[in-house]
């Protein structure tokens, strides 16, 4: 038996890295799954590539006038969700000398305050048993120069987890994390990250440094790790959190 026959879910961001290979993944156990993201092209790309048990729809996680339709254009899809993986991220670093409120703003509307409300419009269609899980950072439980917003953004995820999981409690939906280490996915490239070339090197070969494994993870790594927490094998895990990141935190 596939362990997500007959589940539907939502993936944010699932247009690439970590959000696609668990869409891929989900499929793969028996989902239908619907991702989102804010650039049409890429959202028709991926749902080409996931075949015909997936959809897609335009949601700017940035943006609370696209968040407020997220719930009728997944309705126009989907009845119900048993699975939400909110996903959707940026990674954006710089000093607090240097940040702007730009920047500042950029990252928390979209890793935070965007996965907030994203939740909040969706939780209606969520039947009883459902797994919500969050897409955090290891950058949440260590200190790295540049990450302070972003590790911030994703501590906050931390604590949406703790919190929602007792609120949810009663329609008996759990809410758990994953928390990764450096995957290799696009958002390592110097476009993304909004740093120079030189720079994204020096990064690279700095993190590589600390991760004990000696590798960056894989997509399809974490989305093993994001399948566990929406599947049936995670039933007794609440307000929890997977540190996914080749050792770098705990050893
Ligand atoms: N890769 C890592 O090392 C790592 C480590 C720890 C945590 N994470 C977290 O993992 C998550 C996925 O990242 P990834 O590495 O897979 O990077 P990615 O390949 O860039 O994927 C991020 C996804 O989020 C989407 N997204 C970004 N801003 C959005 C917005 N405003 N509205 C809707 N969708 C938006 C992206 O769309 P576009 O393609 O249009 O940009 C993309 O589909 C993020 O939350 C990230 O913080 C990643």
């Amino acid at each position: 038996m596939k362990k997500l026959a007959n589940k539907t879910a939502v993936i944010t961001g699932g247009n690439s890295g970590i959000g696609l290979a668990t869409a891929q993944e989900f499929i793969a156990q028996g989902a239908k799954v619907t991702i989102t993201g804010r650039n049409q092209k890429a959202i028709d790309e991926a749902v080409a590539q996931l075949g015909e048990n997936a959809s897609g729809i335009i949601a700017d996680s940035g943006s609370m006038a696209q968040i407020k339709t997220i719930g009728e254009q997944v309705k126009a899809i989907t009845p119900n969700i048993d699975i939400i993986f909110i996903n959707a991220g940026i990674g954006k670093f710089n000093s607090v000398e240097q940040m702007d409120e730009e920047m500042f703003d950029d990252i928390m509307d979209i890793n935070f305050k965007g996965a907030y409300f994203t939740l909040q419009q969706l939780l209606p269609l969520v039947n009883e048993g459902g797994s919500i899980i969050f897409n955090t950072s290891i950058n949440a439980h260590i200190g790295m120069a540049g990450a302070s917003v972003y590790a911030a953004s994703k501590a906050a995820l931390l604590s949406l987890t703790k919190n929602l999981a007792v609120e949810l409690l009663p329609r008996k939906i759990r809410v758990n994390s994953v928390s990764p280490g450096p995957v290799g996915t696009p958002l390592h490239s110097a476009d993304k990250l909004g740093i120079s070339d030189e720079q994204l090197q020096q990064m690279g070969e700095g993190i590589l440094k600390q991760i004990p494994i000696g590798r960056f993870g894989t997509m399809e790594e974490l989305a093993k790790v994001v399948t566990f927490f929406a599947s049936d094998d995670s039933t007794f895990l609440l307000g929890s959190e997977l540190i996914a990141d080749g050792g770098m935190y705990n050893l």
